[in-house]
Formats: C-alpha cells, structure tokens, sequence
C-alpha cells in the first residue's frame, strides 16, 4: 500500500494523564499524519508535511479530529443480538437472553453473519481493536478470527469454556475438550496475521476446578496468549462462587488456585474487591476492563476507578456488549464519567480517550495500537466533534480542544465517528 498524508486536527498522548494531567497529549488544531502502508509514519503540522511530501496524496478531513481508533477491551461479539435486553440481575439476564442465543451459534452460518455484523458495527462507532468473547462453539471462534482477517483488523478472542451444571445443556463442555479445543484454535490463529488468541474460563460459576485447572495448564504452556474471565461483577455472584469454592478465601483465588492470573490476564468488572484481591491484582500486573455501561444497565455497581489507578492497577475500557447497553466507545467513556462522579472523582476528557485507546491497547498487550505516533499501526478514525446540532451548539463555545470533545464524548455516537482507517485503508467514511 502506498502512503498517504492525512490532514485534520490531531491529538497525541506523549505521556500517561493520569500521571500528568491534559498536558499529557499534544493537540494540533492543522495536523497531519503521514501513512505508510499499514504504519503511521510521521504526524505533525498540516504545512510542514505537506511540504516535506509534495507528491504523496492527500485527504483533508478539515475540523476533523483524527485519532487512534478505540480498543473495546471485553465484549461478546455472540450477544450482539441481543444487545439492550430488559432484565433484571446478572444470572436471569445470562439465562434468559444470553445463553439462548449463544446457543444459536452452534450454526456456523449463523456466527459468521454475527460476527460479521459486529465488526461492521464496530468499524462504524470507531472500534478498530475488540478482545471478544466468543461461544463454546470452535466454529464461533473461527467466523471471528475470519471476520476480522477480512477486514484488517487486530483483534483478540477465544473459546468460551464452561462445564459446571450451571451452564445449560448443549453449552457446556468438559475439562478436556476445553483444553483440546482452545489449544487447536490457538494453535491456528494465535500470531496469525494481526489475531491474538485469549483463553477464556467464561467465569468460575460456570467451570468445575477441573477446567480452571486445564485452562491455567494450557495458558502455562502458551504464556503470550491472553487470559480473560470475569471477576466480582455482582455481590450476590460473589456469594455464589464463595458458595461453590468453600477453600477460597475471595473470587480471585478461584482463578489465581489454577494459575489464571499474571500481566497477560484481562478480568472483566472487578467492582467488589477486598483488600486482599486489589493488592494481588496490582502486585501482579493483571488487567482490569472497565465496563460502565453494563455495570449500570444490569446494576453491578460503581467500579472503583480513581483508588485502582491510584493503587497502579492497569485499567482498559470496554463496552462489555451485549450486557453493556451501547457498542460506543464514547457512550463508554460517558458512563466512565458518570460512575466516576458518583464516586466523587471528575475523569478529565484526557484521561478518559486515554483510556479508550492507549489504556485499553496496553491492557491487550499491544503496544502497536492505540497511539497517534510513528511507528504506530495505522489504526485511526476522525472525529466530526459537530456531528448533531445538539452537540453542535455546545462545541461552538469550546475554548480548547478538551473543550471541544468532552460533548461528543458525552453525547457522541457513531454519527460522530466521520472515518475509520483500519491498517491504513479507510473502512468507513
Ligand atoms: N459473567 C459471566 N458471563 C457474563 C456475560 O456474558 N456478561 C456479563 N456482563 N457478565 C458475565
Ligand atoms: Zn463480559
């Protein structure tokens, strides 16, 4: 692929905000950013690239705000159909909606269509990275890595796996099967193209210690692949697991028993956390997706955020769908806001892009993604930050950038995302 000059505003992150506040990213009111292929090779001023590369085409995005493309860090791309689903606790809400409609995806047909569907959806709201679950189903794995594949996209995902009586019948598997199907898929499509595998125990309700146990020795023998589960997402899930795991002192030593925890680990929610867990957590450098829709739409409670990042855990944002309500990651960080003030902190707009994107990418171990910065993939979407008038009205009296976005942020949808460049080729716009 030949380069390409791109010219709009720009934001870059040079350091962490949570560290260093809004100065913290560089924004260019008349930037550019030189693509290479499927590589960011320069960015800076609109005039200054464009002198140095008189001859490499340009498409001027004008007011647009050309960013790295969002980085979902735990969604199930099985329940997109299901998206928005009225219900009430955790457990009716994974029986009554959930769970039926994973087990359509036994049909491969079927799968490769909701795949397909979600990466589109995502493409159009300006998610280019998404680490998915997937169903028991290998086929289901298969039609995701292959969705992706078409499309450019790096992504993760895995096997759901889940063998207690808890799962229903015709989701549920064994110890065994689980460790032969997951390492077979792994196998084939970890480090395949731009694909990272994640072995994911759906959560310890629905695996025996058995599972747990096939899974830790599995992510034993293959350490660069990802491990993702979910971790105290309810309090009357908690009391579940403690009920089921009467040796285990919390939620998390049902994972860490089985060696299902370390830097490459991605627990979903971790919103009611004793002492005990958050110091194992931060000491061991596992992930932590944020998933503030979904905490509010199924009423999980208020995740903890500034104590976390202040504890040094690492900390992405995810949309969680089909528990979480939207497939933005701006309604994403909205609700982030939103949680946040009611547990008294106000997340400054740059900590909550950094989230999105940055954040997010280095939870995914992929350090590659998620940066305005040379060397970066050239996974990008601008910005229209005037995309309704209601927004509109609000952005003409912005006096800075952060100004300028915190509505979109705050009201944004996929009508804001103007473009999406994935790998360099533009996907939307
Ligand atoms: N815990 C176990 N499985 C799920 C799921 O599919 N969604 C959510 N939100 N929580 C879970
Ligand atoms: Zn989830």
């Amino acid at each position: 692929m030949d380069r390409q000059l791109l010219l709009g505003q720009t934001l870059a992150f040079t350091a962490d905000p949570f560290a260093d506040g809004p100065a913290a990213a560089r924004h260019s009111a008349r930037g550019a950013v030189l693509l290479d292929g499927g590589q960011i090779a320069e960015v800076g001023e609109a005039d200054a690239l464009r002198a140095a590369h008189p001859d490499v085409p340009v498409t001027d995005h004008g007011q647009g705000l050309i960013l790295p493309g969002f980085v979902d860090a735990h969604m199930h791309y099985p329940q997109t159909g299901i998206v928005a689903s009225w219900g009430k606790r955790l457990i009716d809400w994974l029986n009554g909606y959930t769970f039926p409609e994973e087990m359509k995806l036994a049909d491969p047909a079927y799968a490769a269509e909701v795949a397909e569907r979600t990466l589109d959806l995502a493409i159009a709201h300006g998610t280019t990275t998404l680490l998915s679950y997937c169903t028991i189903h290998p086929a289901s794995v298969e039609a995701f890595f292959t969705a992706a594949e078409a499309r450019g996209m790096r992504v993760a995902a895995g096997r759901t796996c889940m063998d207690r009586d808890t799962a229903p019948e015709g989701l549920r598997d064994t110890a065994q099967s689980a460790y032969d199907e997951s390492k077979a898929l792994l196998e084939t499509w970890h480090g395949r193209g731009r694909a990272t595998y994640a072995i994911t125990p759906r959560f310890s309700p629905t695996s025996t210690e058995a599972q747990l146990e096939a899974l830790g020795a599995l992510w034993a023998e293959h350490p660069d692949c990802l491990m993702q589960t979910h971790l105290s997402e309810q309090t009357d899930e908690i009391d579940w697991v403690l009920g089921m795991y009467p040796d285990c002192e919390d939620y998390l030593a049902t994972y860490e028993k089985h060696g299902l925890i370390g830097e490459r680990a991605v627990f979903g929610h971790a919103i009611h956390l004793t002492e005990r867990e958050r110091a194992r957590l931060v000491e061991t450098g596992a992930g932590l997706a944020h998933c503030p829709t979904s905490n509010t739409f199924i009423g999980s409670g208020l995740f903890d955020l500034a104590g976390l990042q202040a504890a040094g855990a690492r900390i992405g944002l995810a949309t969680d769908t089909g528990g979480g309500s939207n497939f933005s990651m701006l309604r994403t960080m909205g609700a982030a806001y939103e949680i946040a003030q009611l547990r008294g902190t106000a997340l400054h707009p740059s900590q909550l892009l950094w989230l999105a994107t940055e954040g997010s990418a280095r939870l995914l171990h992929q350090e590659g993604i998620g940066r305005l910065a040379p060397g970066a993939e050239a996974d990008l979407i601008v910005l229209d930050l005037a995309s309704t008038p209601a927004i509109a009205q609000r952005a003409t009296r912005a006096g800075d950038i952060w100004e300028a976005l915190f509505p979109t942020i705050m009201m944004g949808d996929d009508r804001a995302v103007a473009a999406t460049y994935v790998a360099g080729r533009r996907l939307k716009g």
